[in-house]
């Protein structure tokens, strides 16, 4: 058997265009589009690529977008001005301070002094408890859980009473993906369990899961025999094993692998998500889709 693939590239399409209209309609009605800012420090080129890509997406579903590309030696208390600055204008409903920040600066304290209400990524506390009480008090999901769970859904894979085995528990992935599919509701309602490195027997965890989703970031971790036939396996794992030329470009590109062993994998299970091309495309999408939600609440109609 061959399982279904999960297309990130796909999804992200469909969602994209539910966006473009959404923000054009509200346009028309209420004289406003959704703004993002992202907050680039120092050069990074990873991180350049990573912003280059949101700045592109929030051009294409018509947002208003800000760049802000501070130098690598910017002070913490200048830093934190910046994000008051935002905190303030009304223009913007998203605030995007693209991690890691440079070893001066205290990661929390700059995500801490994000307006909650702008906190597009869904990393302050006050959105970290929200989505932990779930329901109507949920306001921005984090993206990559967020794109996880659209995924499942949007491949008819049946979540109530699923067991859903999550392997890592990171506080980007791995927390918030097994509180999101526990919560009572659509697209979840699942029995959850949490494995990471120091559970005992991962393989038998992992044997019944209907949804698994691994997100450790150890390249082919997930053997063939872990997996349950006709399962959903949702592999976030993007992992740099080597280079290569690329065809299309003739520039060196990295080679990049899941933390499941994809091709025996394909074979047992259900459906699945490719690496690349899975659960990647999807976070981007869903920065765009907390933004747009961001100006929603503001303009009360949410
Ligand atoms: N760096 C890598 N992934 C992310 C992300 O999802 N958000 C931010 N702000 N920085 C990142």
């Amino acid at each position: 058997m061959t399982a279904k693939l999960i297309k990130g590239t796909e999804i992200r399409e469909e969602i994209l265009e539910e966006i473009t209209a959404e923000v054009k309609d509200i346009k028309e009605k209420h004289g406003v589009v959704p703004g993002l800012v992202t907050i680039l420090v120092g050069e990074n080129p990873a991180s350049i690529s990573y912003v280059t890509l949101k700045i592109k997406t929030a051009h294409r579903v018509g947002f208003k977008e800000i760049q802000d590309s501070p130098s690598a030696d910017i002070a913490e208390e200048d830093l934190l001005a910046l994000i008051d600055k935002y905190n303030n204008d009304d223009t913007i409903n998203g605030i995007l301070v693209q991690l890691p920040l440079p070893k001066h600066i205290d990661e929390k304290k700059i995500l801490n002094a994000i307006d909650p209400d702008k906190d597009v990524d869904g990393f302050h506390p006050v959105n970290v408890g929200r989505l932990m009480i779930g329901g109507d008090e949920v306001r921005f999901p984090p993206c990559t859980p967020a794109g996880i769970q659209e995924m499942i859904v949007r491949s008819g894979t049946e979540t109530s009473g699923a067991e859903v085995v999550v392997v890592g528990r990171s506080n980007i992935v791995g927390k918030p993906i097994a509180n999101m599919m526990l919560q009572k509701g659509p697209g979840a309602n699942s029995t959850v369990t949490v494995v990471h490195t120091r559970t005992k027997d991962l393989a038998e965890h992992c044997k019944r899961a209907d949804i698994l989703i691994v997100a450790a970031g150890v390249p082919g971790l997930v053997k063939p025999e872990w997996i349950k036939p006709g399962s959903c396996v949702i592999d976030v794992g993007v992992n740099r094993v080597g280079e290569k030329i690329s065809e299309k470009t003739g520039k060196k590109i990295a080679i990049l692998q899941g933390d499941v062993d994809f091709d025996a994998a394909k074979e047992i299970a259900g459906s699945i998500t490719p690496v690349p091309g899975g659960v990647g495309p999807m976070t981007i999408t869903m920065l765009m889709r907390n933004t747009l939600k961001s100006l929603k609440f503001k303009l009360g109609i949410q």
